[in-house]
C-alpha cells in the first residue's frame, strides 16, 4: 500500500506540507502590513472543479511514469513545482526589478550558473518562454549583426527555425545530415563557399534523435568563413555535466563555449515546468540591439531590469524562482546528483539500444549521443517498417507502454546495408526519448512489454 492508502502507484505529495510551511513562512515576512481577509477562501465549487480537473488530466499519457518513454516530456522535480507554487503567493514579474526584486535576483543568479556550464563568466542572458522564444532572440541577434545574410541549419535541425527565419525576415536554408543526424561539415563548407552565410546553427542534440553536431568542424569553418555560430543546445545542452558521452559528442561539449550564442532548455532536461527556455549571448554587447525605453516600469533602480535584455515584457519569475531552488538542490556539477541522472538516462539509451540492435527483428539506427533512441521492425521495404512501427506503437500503448512515432530518414537506418527496400526516403519509426533516470531500471520492464508487443504484431 501507497501513503494514499491505494494499491498501485503513487503521485508524490510529501512536498506540498514542506510547500505548506513555506508558505507560511513568506506570510511571516509580510506580518508587518495590517491584516486582510484572505481572499478567495476555497469553496464548494472550487473543490468540486479542482476535482473535475484531476479526471480531466488523466486524460494525458501518465508522463511521470517510467512506462511513458516518448516525447521529452516529464514533470518538474518536486522542488521546483513546489517553489514555482509557493512563487504564486506573491506572483512576481520578471519584467523589471520593481515587479520581482527578488525573482529577477534569482533568475540572474540561475542564468549565470547555467553560463559556467559553457565556462563563461561574463555574458548576457536570461529565461524566456521556451527553446523557440530563445532561439527566435539568438537569429534576432544574429540577423541584426549580419543584415541580408543567410541562417544555415542542418536539415535535422528543429522545425521552428525556418519558421523564426520567417518571422525575422532572415533568409534560411539547411544543409544535409550524415547517416547519423549530424550537420554534414563538407555539405556545409559547400554552402560557406559559394557565400552570403552570416550565421550558422549547430544543433547540440538534435530533436529526432539527441545527433551532436560536429562542433570542432563547425568551429575550424568559423575561422575561414568568419560566421556567427549559434548553438542550440535546447534539449541537449545539460549533457556535458555527463561523464559517459561518447568522444566525438564529448568533443563538442567541451567547446561548446566558443559559440556566440547558445539556447538551453530548463524546460526539457532542467527538470523545470513549461515555460522555462535560456538564450545566452557569449559578448553582453549585444545587449545594445535590446535598447528601449520603459517610462511606467523602469524607474527604482540603475540595476539592469531583465526587460531591458529581453524581447518579451512580462516573463513569470515563478520559473525563476523554480530554476533557482532546482540547482541549489541540483548543482550543475560534473560527478554531482544531476549529472548522474543525465549519465543513467544515457545507460538507460544504450541498454535498450543494445537490446534491439541484437534482435533480428528491428533494425535500429545509430547508437544514442544523447539519451534518444529510434528503431523499427525490420521489414522487406521501407513503408512496411513505417507500417509495422505504427502498430506496435499503439499495441505496446495498449499496453501502458508509451513510445513516440518520428519521420527518420531511410538512410539512417542503413536501409540498403540491411536490404530495406527504399520505397519512400523516410521510415515512421518508434522513438523513446529515456529521459527518466529511473528509466535505467525499467529497461528490463520496456523490453518486456516491447517483446510481446512487437510478437502480436508480427503474428
Ligand atoms: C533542439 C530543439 N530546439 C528547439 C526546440 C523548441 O523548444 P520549445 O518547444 O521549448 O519551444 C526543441 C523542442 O523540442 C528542440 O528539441
Amino acid at each position: 500500500m501507497t501513503s494514499s492508502g491505494r494499491a498501485g502507484f503513487a503521485l508524490e505529495k510529501d512536498s506540498l506540507r514542506i510547500l505548506l510551511e513555506a508558505v507560511e513562512r513568506l506570510e511571516e515576512g509580510f506580518a508587518g502590513l495590517p491584516p486582510v481577509s484572505a481572499g478567495a477562501a476555497p469553496e464548494p465549487a472550487m473543490r468540486e472543479i479542482l476535482l473535475e480537473v484531476a479526471g480531466r488530466l488523466t486524460e494525458n499519457y501518465p508522463f511521470f511514469h517510467p512506462l511513458y518513454a516518448g516525447q521529452m516530456l516529464k514533470p518538474p522535480h518536486p522542488i521546483a513545482r513546489a517553489a514555482y507554487a509557493l512563487a504564486m503567493w506573491v506572483n512576481p514579474n520578471n519584467h523589471a526589478l520593481d515587479s520581482s526584486r527578488a525573482s529577477s535576483r534569482m533568475e540572474k543568479e540561475a542564468v549565470a550558473e547555467i553560463a559556467r556550464l559553457f565556462g563563461w563568466e561574463t555574458f548576457l542572458g536570461h529565461l524566456c518562454g521556451g527553446g523557440t522564444m530563445a532561439n527566435l532572440e539568438a537569429l534576432w541577434v544574429a540577423g541584426r549583426l549580419s543584415p541580408g545574410k543567410t541562417v544555415v541549419a542542418s536539415d535535422q535541425a528543429h522545425y521552428t527555425h525556418g519558421r523564426i527565419g520567417g518571422v525575422l525576415g532572415l533568409l534560411f536554408e539547411t544543409v544535409p545530415c550524415d547517416r547519423r543526424g549530424r550537420m554534414d561539415a563538407e555539405a556545409l563548407e559547400r554552402r560557406l563557399a559559394r557565400g552570403g552565410v552570416g550565421t550558422v546553427v549547430a544543433t547540440i542534440g538534435t530533436t529526432a534523435t539527441g545527433s551532436v553536431d560536429p562542433l570542432p568542424a563547425i568551429l575550424s569553418l568559423k575561422e575561414r568563413y568568419a560566421f556567427r555560430l549559434h548553438a542550440d543546445a535546447a534539449y541537449g545542452g545539460y549533457f556535458g555535466l555527463a561523464g559517459n558521452l561518447e568522444a566525438e559528442a564529448r568533443a563538442a561539449y567541451d567547446r561548446l563555449g566558443e559559440a556566440d550564442s547558445i539556447v538551453v532548455d530548463p524546460h526539457k532536461h532542467g527538470l523545470q515546468p513549461y515555460g522555462c527556455g535560456a538564450v545566452l549571448f557569449r559578448d553582453p554587447a549585444v545587449g545594445r540591439f535590446y535598447k528601449h525605453d520603459s517610462p511606467y516600469t523602469y524607474f527604482t533602480s540603475s540595476e539592469l531590469h531583465l526587460g531591458e535584455i529581453s524581447l518579451e515584457c512580462s516573463r513569470a519569475g515563478a520559473a525563476a524562482v523554480a530554476l533557482w531552488a532546482t540547482q541549489k538542490l541540483l548543482p550543475l556539477v560534473r560527478g554531482g546528483a544531476f549529472a548522474r541522472r543525465l549519465e543513467a538516462s544515457r545507460e538507460a539509451a544504450l541498454a535498450l539500444h543494445a537490446r534491439l540492435a541484437a534482435d533480428t527483428r528491428f533494425l535500429t539506427a545509430f547508437a544514442p549521443e544523447l539519451d534518444i533512441v529510434v528503431w523499427t521492425p525490420r521489414a522487406p521495404r521501407a513503408s512496411l517498417c513505417s507500417d509495422l512501427a505504427r502498430r506496435v506503437f499503439d499495441e505496446a500503448a495498449r499496453n501502458d507502454l508509451h513510445f513516440a512515432l518520428a519521420e527518420i530518414p531511410a538512410e539512417f537506418f542503413d536501409a540498403d546495408g540491411s536490404g530495406i527496400q527504399k520505397d519512400h526516403d523516410r521510415i515512421t519509426s518508434l522513438r523513446s526519448v529515456l529521459m527518466k533516470p529511473e528509466h535505467r531500471e525499467w529497461v528490463p520492464r520496456i523490453w518486456e512489454i516491447l517483446d510481446r508487443a512487437t510478437r502480436t504484431v508480427l503474428g
